[in-house]
């Protein structure tokens, strides 16, 4: 369900769905759908004329090295970019595609690079973190004071029995212990897997046991909308009946007061364990191949993968990545308001910034009733210089109006970006005039957990932007548009979205499954003169200036506010509800999150559906998965489309969920007596 015709009926409904036409506002009179999108942009003189890349004739000579000889330039990046305890040899082996191997014979640590090589002269005292929780209780870290706690945690890991190669799991809320934590973890070399702290306690198991974890951290709870929201007992119920036997010890972080059961022999409390410890403990040199987290990520078939990424390349990708599209002065406030188990917290929250011995600020809240200005105010309260959030949210912000950040002081402001899906250009529009007062450029970034970091992203100082559109690939990254045999797309063609040279931030494997990461993403697409192709899953295209306008996924993955859901994953969890024959989960087009869940359901014999039941199967896969995967909406009904051979037609589906006429052949059908009922 991938092929061509797929992918030109996706953009034509993304086009005429997600992006427009426009409702005529008298904000937005003058927007135009994103097909017709003729605005642009140019990099702010001053902003320019400071930049590290300060032109597009720079960046253009920069891409241009870096495709002609590209082992001279990442490694001349990596040289310079990152501290070696010892030297690599070679720059890239790609004698096994699709397995690369960067940096061989070298070492490194990335907390070393975050933190200890901050620590002399003046950056020493300069602010590492920021941290406000939900209540307004703000904490700082200088650089030397982070170093000193990621030491302690890293010296408790130890205690704990965690050495080289373990994997240590994360579940917890937005507080500075989980960067301490993850950073403690990359400078003992144990891998951590960051788990999303709203995922349940089933996903939760899932995720322990396939990566065999031998510790968890995690903390009592956090604070959300107001109210404490608990994670131990999530863990507790994850590892319960010996469930995961992998895991020998559960660190746990005192941060709501919430009553909390402690397992003796294997829970500690964070406070008891750690502070105890000496704040000095050497980083690790680890090989630049060596594992250096795991981040479980929706993909169109199974469970959720394990995305492996390594230490050397890992490091040098986010730091680049970070230091090329926010231009990132020594003065520069920068926040991201990601979550840390995502992986634009690991990349934009803490290594990146760090590892450019940046500010970074972390918030543990969200914008609430009792506060829908808390984003503004703390752009306000900390001076905030980079702004970087998901369309999700700038949507979510037009929807309440322009009076509430009207009443903050955002002038410190001077550049914004979003991650996570497509932005619309009213959403662009209104961020760029609202929130950046005009005078800020948008960065909008393209890029995956497989990926590392960013991929395609204006440079603040020299790519014109034009509303809608992730603009250029960065430098050393060979990015294209191309059909199911690999060949290249004209301008404005749509087609798959791929790389066609290995970077070093990219995923090396999944974790446990060689095969399935040779599968998902290197043999959809195999051209014919036998090279490999990175195919990222996203439809988009490139208009006539080379710019790339990504659309959204073309596969079974849904992007919902800004949260990457498998619908084979949503499915699983209702067919496991007793009353659950057969289940079919589609996106649809949705003003605020990018994408709703639309789910249909065919009932065991005997059952039938009511409110009641509905509600069931709702909160079902909020078990099993986590709310972000409730569905919107949950359709009953005595069959589902299917072909002769058995499978489910998901683009009538989506047609259906979308309200729209069920076009193309519909011949393949087996029953259309199906269409008929559904429709009705
Ligand atoms: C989507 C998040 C359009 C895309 C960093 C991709 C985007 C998926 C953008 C990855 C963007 C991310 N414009 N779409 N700027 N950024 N996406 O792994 O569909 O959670 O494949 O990584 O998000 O989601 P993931």
């Amino acid at each position: 369900d991938t092929g061509r015709g797929t992918v030109d009926r996706l953009l034509r409904t993304l086009a005429t769905t997600v992006f427009g036409p426009p409702a005529v506002t008298e904000s937005n009179t003058s927007i135009e759908s994103v097909l017709q999108e003729q605005r642009v942009f140019q990099p702010p003189a001053e902003m320019a004329a400071a930049a590290r890349i300060g032109s597009l004739e720079s960046y253009r000579a920069m891409a241009a090295a870096a495709t002609k000889d590209p082992d001279g330039f990442w490694g001349e990046a990596a040289r310079r970019e990152l501290h070696w305890f010892e030297p690599f040899h070679t720059v890239l082996d790609w004698s096994e595609p699709p397995f690369a191997r960067w940096f061989e014979g070298g070492t490194t640590n990335l907390s070393y690079n975050c933190l200890d090589r901050h620590l002399e002269g003046a950056k020493a005292e300069k602010t590492a973190l920021i941290w406000e929780g939900e209540p307004g209780d703000v904490r700082r870290f200088s650089y030397r004071e982070l170093h000193a706690e990621v030491c302690k945690a890293a010296n408790a890991l130890k205690a704990m029995g965690i050495g080289k190669g373990d994997l240590v799991a994360l579940y917890m809320p937005m507080i500075p212990e989980a960067a301490i934590a993850m950073l403690a973890c990359a400078r003992i070399g144990a891998p951590h897997s960051v788990v999303f702290g709203g995922f349940s306690a089933e996903a939760l198991r899932d995720r322990l046991k396939d990566g065999e974890a031998k510790a968890v951290i995690t903390a009592d709870g956090g604070f959300r909308k107001d109210k404490p929201v608990s994670l131990k007992p999530a863990v507790d119920a994850a590892l319960a009946e010996g469930a995961c036997p992998s895991v020998t010890g559960v660190l746990v972080v005192q941060r709501t007061k919430q009553p909390v059961e402690m397992v003796a022999g294997r829970d500690q409390w964070w406070h008891d364990l750690v502070d105890a410890q000496g704040s000095d403990c050497p980083a690790e040199p680890m090989a630049s191949e060596d594992r250096l987290f795991v981040l479980y990520t929706s993909g169109s078939t199974g469970k959720p993968k394990g995305v492996v990424h390594t230490t050397a390349g890992y490091n040098l990708w986010a730091h680049l990545t970070f230091q090329w599209i926010f231009d990132i002065r020594d003065n520069d406030v920068y926040w991201c308001t990601a979550d840390v188990g995502w992986i634009t917290g690991h990349s934009y929250i803490v290594y990146g910034p760090l590892s450019n011995g940046a500010t970074t600020v972390m918030y543990e809240g969200a914008p609430r009733p009792s506060k829908p200005g808390a984003f503004w105010e703390l752009i306000q309260k900390h001076g905030i210089t980079i702004f970087y959030t998901a369309p999700t949210a700038i949507r979510a912000f037009m929807k309440s109006g322009r009076q509430v950040p009207d009443q903050f002081d955002m002038s410190s402001l001077r550049l914004l970006g979003t991650v996570g899906e497509p932005i619309n250009p009213e959403a662009w529009m209104w961020y760029r005039d609202v929130i950046g007062g005009n005078r800020c450029p948008i960065v909008d970034t393209w890029w995956q957990t497989e990926t590392g970091g960013v991929m395609i992203s204006p440079l603040p100082g020299a790519t014109p932007t034009k509303p809608g559109s992730a603009t250029l690939p960065l430098p050393g990254i060979q990015a294209d548009i191309v059909d199911g045999e690999g060949n290249s797309c004209g301008p404005d063609e749509g087609g798959y979205l791929a790389v066609r040279a290995p970077w070093p931030g990219m995923m090396r494997t999944v974790h446990g499954n060689p095969q399935r990461f040779r599968e998902s993403y290197w043999e959809h697409i195999r051209p014919a003169d036998g090279s490999y192709l990175y195919f990222a899953g996203d439809g988009a295209r490139r208009d006539a200036d080379g710019y790339f306008w990504v659309m959204g996924r073309v596969d079974d993955v849904i992007n919902v506010s800004g949260h990457r859901l498998g619908t084979m994953e949503i499915e699983s969890a209702l067919v496991s509800h007793p009353a659950v024959a057969e289940a079919a989960v589609v996106g649809r087009p949705d003003d605020l999150k990018g994408e709703g869940i639309v789910a249909f359901v065919t009932l065991e014999s005997g059952r039938e559906s009511s409110d009641d039941l509905i509600k069931q199967l709702r909160a079902h896969v909020g078990t099993e998965i986590g709310p972000i995967a409730r569905p919107d909406e949950i359709r009953c009904s005595d069959a589902l489309p299917k072909t002769r051979s058995g499978k489910i037609m998901r683009r009538i589906l989506r047609a259906l969920a979308a309200g729209q006429e069920v076009s193309g052949d519909t011949s393949t059908l087996e029953d259309r007596s199906v269409l008929d009922r559904l429709r009705a």
